[in-house]
């Protein structure tokens, strides 16, 4: 990693863009909170075209930062996340400027799909470009991960593992790329249901889970004997071992979460419905496998050559108002460096 001393010119603004992610080996659980250090590693998939676009500009005239999301003024909490995330950019430059940050998710705002993965992947790569800071692919999944630790595998994008690390200061807690977009032909299927009453987010259960639930030690095992078991079924490119552990490893979180006290309650009546269709698929000699996050939407794992028999069962869920079909996307990259395309 390279820093500039504060005499130097640097760029001002960039623009870059990230893909969300679906992680296949969960994480769910921190060693250390301040850090996002996970308890174990995690493997994801990037979906293309679930995509976040963020613009940052540093500007010696502004008295405060300023955060855009889908073009109004960001949510106080999501704007107070960006501006911790600038404290540290600042740190790795030596000086804090403030910063008009514009950031727009292609994807159904308020579909509970995860967009802290692609809007920290793209605010660290943009910022850090804005401001001439130079960081290698795993030095920049490290600082994504300090905004939002899922963030940390949509700047490899693929099939990204997080490994866990050991360094305190969270320095090998990173993720790389196993799989290339062009290398595997793996499709998600999201079904967007209804959120209903607003869920706990990821942080604040995770950290409730980690503290309550008498199975989280028992979860942090599964979770690490899961993403052994899914790195061995990838390099064989056995999507069928795969889609088993992934499901297997969703169930093994959201029992979890189902046993703390009180209990972090993630799935509904929708979700539910979707495992099922997942099993019935299976019975029915189509490839289908199960997974959610901290929301009701179930997603499916399969092959392309499934994918249209897969998007059909879960649009016919009762509840899933839409249904999203994502490929295997790529990591995050810049569109453009002081307004010149990069
Ligand atoms: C259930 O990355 O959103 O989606 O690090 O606190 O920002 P923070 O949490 P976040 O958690 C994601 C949790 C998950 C599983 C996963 O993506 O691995």
């Amino acid at each position: 990693m390279s820093h500039r001393d504060d005499s130097s010119p640097f760029p001002g603004r960039a623009r870059a863009r990230a893909l969300a992610n679906v992680a296949l080996v969960k994480y769910f659980g921190k060693r250390d909170a301040a850090l996002n250090l996970p308890a174990a590693g995690s493997l994801s998939i990037a979906l293309e075209p679930l995509e976040t676009v963020t613009a940052v500009e540093f500007s010696e005239d502004l008295e405060a930062d300023v955060v855009v999301l889908g073009g109004a003024s960001a949510p106080e909490a999501f704007a107070a996340r960006v501006r911790r995330f600038l404290d540290l950019v600042g740190e790795l430059a030596g000086r804090r400027r403030y910063a008009r940050v514009e950031t727009i998710n292609s994807f159904p705002t308020g579909a509970g799909l995860a967009s802290s993965s692609s809007g920290f992947a793209a605010l660290a790569l943009a910022a850090t470009s804005a401001l001439g800071i130079d960081l290698d692919g795993l030095a920049l999944s490290a600082l994504a991960r300090r905004g939002s630790g899922s963030a940390a595998r949509s700047v490899p994008g693929g099939l990204a593992l997080w490994q866990a690390g050991t360094a305190a200061d969270g320095s090998d807690s990173f993720a790389r790329r196993l799989v290339e977009p062009g290398d595997w032909d793996l499709r998600l299927v999201v079904g967007v249901a209804d959120p209903g009453p607003k869920e706990v987010g990821s942080t604040e259960g995770m950290e409730h889970v980690r503290r309550t639930s008498p199975y989280y030690d028992g979860w942090v095992r599964t979770a690490s004997a899961d993403l052994e078991a899914a790195v061995r079924a990838v390099a064989a490119r056995d999507l069928e071992r795969l889609g088993e552990i992934t499901e297997d490893n969703a169930l093994a979180m959201h029992a979890a979460a189902l046993a703390a006290r009180p209990a972090v309650a993630y799935l509904s009546g929708p979700t539910i419905e979707g495992l099922r269709v997942a099993r019935r698929l299976r019975a029915a000699g189509i490839g289908a496998w199960f997974t959610c996050d901290a929301g009701p939407q179930p997603k499916l794992l399969c092959s392309s050559a499934d994918e249209p028999a897969v998007a059909r069962s879960l649009g016919d869920v009762s509840g899933v108002q839409e249904v999203l079909r994502c490929r295997l996307g790529g990591g995050a990259g810049l569109v453009s460096v002081s307004g010149k395309p990069s």
